[in-house]
């Protein structure tokens, strides 16, 4: 094992005086320190993974080792994708236990589909790797749940990929807030509107000879494979997906949770349906979701995925005034008559969430990281929660401590799913 393991094994291990690693840190700050403190990535879903392998391979410091896919032409592009930053071509694999196995890769990148996070992430803690791990950081709540154990019992570093958490604009916005630029903030709204077509009715079909289905499935019960599901498309359906609300609504939620400074809500309804087609999807295309929290807060979310009508991204009603943050990541203030009084443009935080992930695990500090499992865990719960009122058709009532449901044993029923046997996560 390199040098640099052992330096960053010492650190996580041992009692470290608070000046050491202050003054170690900040020797570890410049791109010439990076480089000499590298970090090795496997990535892991190529096509979400595929831009995030290439923003890593920017980085200075970075080695992309592996791109790994269940489609192996994806596996291979991605690796082409890494290659055409100038940096050494990956190897194309597509089985990412071969990650996990390899005792110099530092962490796992997820951004295969959404049953695959949870189990991933555990299995990668246990083997010793950090984790950037996609959104929706679940499948369900009790995944969240036992990814968060996970990363304690391993002391790993584990990102969910919601970068906005990043944006040094959003970051500023939610700096205002909290010191009360709109007065109290007591509501908020998440939005998302998409122009989606018809995913149609789908046949059995013969399993394309470049995927291997069973990998893909792994921890979700085998299904017959259907000419309508992969790629994308298992967004739509419970097996594997979360739709609209865990696909785009978590982004918006997470900061609409953030900026009212809210963990678990105390109740919860849903209303919407597959509207717009008669097909396959089971998820719905028109959603609205509202969330109560104590202390006189709510949060409620809108999804049209098939009307591109345009709306903010996320609003922020407050006693003085209103924030409005749109997807890109710019904001603009109002006052209390609706005047605006600040237009102030930034980004998403794509890079800046990768730079913030790259020096937590440089350094061994999970707690420094901006969108940490158990934050990604409560925005996520968020959608989860949703779909299960959606799913129930009933209001649900929740425990603010922790977002478990009470009184309602049909509802507890999608806390978890089943998995494939053999495949259910352990810790
Ligand atoms: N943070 C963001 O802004 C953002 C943007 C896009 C997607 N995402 C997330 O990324 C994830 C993937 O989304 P997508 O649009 O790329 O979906 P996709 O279906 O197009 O791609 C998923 C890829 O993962 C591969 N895969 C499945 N099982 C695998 C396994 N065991 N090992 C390796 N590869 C495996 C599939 O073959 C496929 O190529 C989703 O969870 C999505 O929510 C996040």
């Amino acid at each position: 094992m390199t040098e640099r393991l052992h330096r960053r094994q010492f650190l996580g291990q041992t009692a470290l005086g608070a000046a050491g690693i202050a003054a170690l840190n900040s020797t570890l700050a410049s791109g010439a320190d990076a480089e000499q403190n590298k970090v090795v990535i496997g990535v892991m879903g190529m096509q979400r993974g595929s831009a995030l392998a290439t923003r890593f391979a920017k980085q200075p410091g970075v080695e992309v080792r592996y791109t790994c896919d269940t489609d192996s032409g994806r596996a291979e592009s991605g690796a082409s994708k890494v290659e055409q930053t100038g940096a050494p071509r990956p190897k194309a694999i597509g089985d990412f236990q071969e990650i996990l196995n390899d005792p110099e890769v530092d962490a796992l990148i997820c951004a295969a589909p959404n049953h695959w996070h949870a189990p991933a992430t555990i299995l990668a803690c246990a083997a010793g790797k950090h984790v950037y791990v996609e959104k929706p950081c679940s499948h369900n709540p009790w995944e969240g749940e036992t990814m968060v154990q996970a990363a304690r019992k391993h002391n790993r570093v584990v990102q969910m990929g919601s970068q906005r958490r990043s944006s040094e604009n959003i970051k500023a916005a939610m700096e205002m807030m909290h010191n009360g630029a709109i007065g109290r903030v007591y509501s908020a709204k998440g939005y998302h509107s998409a122009t989606r077509l018809s995913i149609g009715t789908g046949e059995p079909a013969e399993v394309p000879a470049e995927l291997n289905y069973d990998l893909w499935q792994g921890p979700a019960p085998r299904t017959p494979y259907m000419d309508n599901r992969i790629h994308y498309n298992w967004h739509w359906f419970w097996h594997w997906g979360n739709g609209e609300l865990g696909n785009n609504g978590v982004h918006s939620l997470d900061l609409c949770r953030w900026a009212l400074q809210v963990d678990f809500p105390i109740k919860v309804t849903s209303a919407g349906g597959r509207y717009a087609f008669e097909d396959d999807q089971q998820t719905p295309d028109t959603h609205t979701v509202g969330f109560e929290f104590k202390d006189r807060k709510s949060i409620t979310w809108e999804g049209l995925s098939c009307n591109g009508h345009n709306n903010e991204f996320a609003t922020f009603y407050g006693e003085n005034g209103t924030i409005v943050i749109d997807a890109n990541g710019n904001f603009t203030q109002y006052d209390k008559k609706d005047k605006v009084v600040l237009e102030q443009s930034g980004n998403k935080g794509d890079d800046e969430h990768i730079v913030n992930f790259l020096e937590c695990v440089r350094n061994n500090e999970p707690l420094k990281l901006n969108a940490e499992i158990e934050e990604g865990h409560k925005s996520t719960l968020l959608c989860h929660l949703g779909n299960i009122a959606q799913r129930t058709g009933r209001t649900l009532h929740c425990n603010p401590e922790n977002g478990h449901i009470i009184g309602d044993d049909t509802a507890m029923k999608y806390w978890k799913r089943e998995y494939e046997p053999g495949w259910e996560p352990q810790v």
